[in-house]
């Protein structure tokens, strides 16, 4: 079986967990934040090497102020203050997306945890801020046409591993697709690299997507058959 090296997840379902308990929905993204930082620690010691997760889309600014502004000062408090017991376990923390529009106090809290983490390699942390799939591909292309038309590049060196370099990171593919709360999309996550990932769907709500739950995701990754276009022998 291919080993488990990229795993993502679509954190979702935090305002329904709040609404079924009658609180503001901003009470289910704190719980979830706090979930997060406990599967990111089980997901270290697991031995998986990159962890993906999705945290604000570009179509998430269509929601109210109050939520947006929420979500942005709840991203600098796990940034600057939360997120310690990260930086002791090896966790490298990285960001996807667009920088623009988001607040400075936000890029600069982003931009701390970024420098404080450099060095770690125990798992790689992409967090998805402000980030949108095909954002990602038109502004890769961008980075692309720039080179060939001063001259860096040729367009016959444009191929698949040359589009992956110059992504918004460098990863792997992912091998493992989680989205909670019993939405069946993509949402527009990262769409180049679920080209071949495996998906696991499951209604359990994120701010309950706990360590044992995450494990049976990957209990159910080990029993798939991957093919990758091929044919079994
Ligand atoms: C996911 O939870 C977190 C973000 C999109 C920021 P939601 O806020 O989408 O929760 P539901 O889908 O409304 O329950
Ligand atoms: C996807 O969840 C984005 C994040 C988890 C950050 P949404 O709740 O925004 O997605 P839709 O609107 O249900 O597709
Ligand atoms: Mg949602």
């Amino acid at each position: 079986m291919e080993e488990l090296r990229h795993v993502a997840i679509i954190m979702d379902g935090n305002g329904r967990w709040a609404e079924k308990r009658g609180l503001r929905r901003s009470m289910g993204h704190r719980e979830g934040s706090k979930t997060l930082e406990k599967l990111c620690l089980h997901i270290a010691d697991k031995g998986i090497s990159y962890l993906s997760v999705f945290a604000f889309s570009t179509e998430n600014f269509k929601r109210s102020k109050e939520e947006v502004d929420f979500l942005m000062n709840l991203f600098i408090e796990m940034f600057c203050k939360k997120f310690k017991t990260l930086q002791d376990k090896g966790v490298k923390v990285i960001f996807s997306g667009r920088r623009e529009p988001l607040r400075q106090d936000v890029l600069d809290s982003m931009d701390e945890i970024m420098k404080k983490t450099q060095h770690n390699t125990k798992l790689i942390f992409n967090i998805c801020i402000n980030y949108g799939g095909h954002s990602e591909i038109v502004d890769t292309t961008k980075k692309l046409c720039q080179k060939v038309v001063s001259g860096e590049m040729n367009i016959e060196d444009i191929d698949d591993e040359s589009f992956k370099q110059h992504l918004y990171q460098d990863l792997p593919p992912i091998d493992l697709l989680i989205r909670t709360s019993g939405e069946y999309r993509i949402s527009n996550f990262m769409l180049w690299q679920l080209s071949y990932s495996e998906f696991y769907f499951t209604d359990v709500l994120f701010p309950d997507f706990d360590e044992k739950e995450f494990d049976k995701a990957v209990t159910a990754y080990y029993q798939r058959d991957r093919k990758f276009g091929g044919v079994k022998s």
